[in-house]
């Protein structure tokens, strides 16, 4: 089994994004015979026009992602844009796909929405997406639910290319976690770049700690009993827990847990569970980083031109 995964460099990683995205996907890679991890890039110029924080962006995401256990002799980790073939393909495929099938994408509608100017490169942002994938016959795609649609547009350019020009591609498959929950940020809202209540995974110990003291509770008094499961500090810390602490957890707060103290004790726990993640991320170098990625994209290159190879050769350009 292949497994593909894509993340955009779009903003510094918080514990939303790992506990629903990135540990999910680590442990999916570690399962699987063959897979791929691409940081990319092009997709998140649809939204990231700053130069130098995109570059940042970059850097910071294949760094987070080393620091949370990916295993790059494992996996072909790399960069989108340092492997032009995506665009190529990109190209191929738009000139099969049918306008109305891009019109129905949900994601390009909420996005412009939400004031995203509405360029070409949103609209087609799907298609790209399926030459990310079918580049490397990727056959299992672990992806939220907002991404299902564009899985499934994967799904139709596949079959689409291979009616009209013969067996090419393998149409992936989305596998979406059903039993990730959403992780709270602050506020209570899901915690997200967008919503500024996020909880980042690496940086400042300073940050966090303020941002773990600042998560929303109810009035109840100090010494009053509190309900674990409508309380965000509790519904943060499980996540850093066994089910037997978490238990254990959860009854201190029904004897009344004052909240001060649940940050505190969220704060320790929150240290335990990344502080070995957070020292790795410490002693990486950019440049070491850069040579974990450049050797991944060399390899990514090589796959990807073999396939472009037999594209060129069914649709007559070779
Ligand atoms: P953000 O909402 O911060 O912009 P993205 O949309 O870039 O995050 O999400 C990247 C990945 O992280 C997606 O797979 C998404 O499902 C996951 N993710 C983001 N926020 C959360 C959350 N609060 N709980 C669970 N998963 C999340
Ligand atoms: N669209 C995906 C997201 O926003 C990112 C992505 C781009 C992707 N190319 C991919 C995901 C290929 C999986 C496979 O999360």
């Amino acid at each position: 089994m292949r497994v593909l995964a894509g993340f955009q460099p779009s903003g510094k990683f918080h514990l939303g994004n790992y506990f629903g995205s990135i540990k999910p996907n680590i442990d999916m890679q570690e399962e699987s015979e063959e897979s791929f991890v691409m940081i990319v890039d092009l997709h998140a110029l649809t939204t990231v026009q700053d130069p130098a924080l995109l570059s940042e962006n970059i850097w910071d995401a294949a760094a987070d992602f080393l620091a949370c256990g990916l295993d790059p002799t494992k996996v072909v980790f790399f960069q989108q844009s340092g492997v032009p073939q995506h665009t190529e393909l990109t190209w191929i495929l738009s000139t099969l796909c049918p306008t109305g099938l891009l019109e129905r994408a949900v994601s390009f509608k909420d996005k412009v929405q939400q004031g995203l100017p509405s360029s070409v490169g949103l609209f087609t942002y799907p298609i790209l997406m399926t030459a990310d994938i079918l580049l490397y016959d990727g056959e299992k795609v672990p992806v939220g639910k907002d991404q299902v649609q564009h899985l499934e547009i994967a799904r139709d350019l596949a079959l689409k290319f291979n009616n009209a020009y013969g067996e090419t591609f393998v149409p992936p498959e989305a596998v979406v976690q059903e039993d990730v929950a959403v992780v709270p940020g602050v506020d209570g809202q899901k915690m997200s770049k967008s919503y500024d209540n996020t909880i980042p995974l690496f940086g400042d110990e300073k940050v966090i700690k303020k941002a773990i003291m600042s998560i929303e509770t109810d009035s109840r008094d100090k010494d009053d009993p509190k309900d674990p499961d409508t309380c965000n500090v509790y519904l943060i810390h499980r996540l850093l827990l066994s089910d037997s602490e978490a238990s254990a957890l959860a009854d201190e707060y029904r004897n009344g847990l004052p909240y001060g103290d649940a940050k505190k004790r969220l704060f320790e726990s929150y240290m335990d569970y990344f502080g070995a993640m957070r020292q790795k991320r410490e002693s990486l170098t950019d440049d070491g980083v850069r040579e974990i990625v450049a050797a991944g994209t060399t390899k990514a290159r090589e796959i990807a031109e073999a396939k472009m190879e037999k594209v060129r050769g069914a649709v007559g350009i070779r």
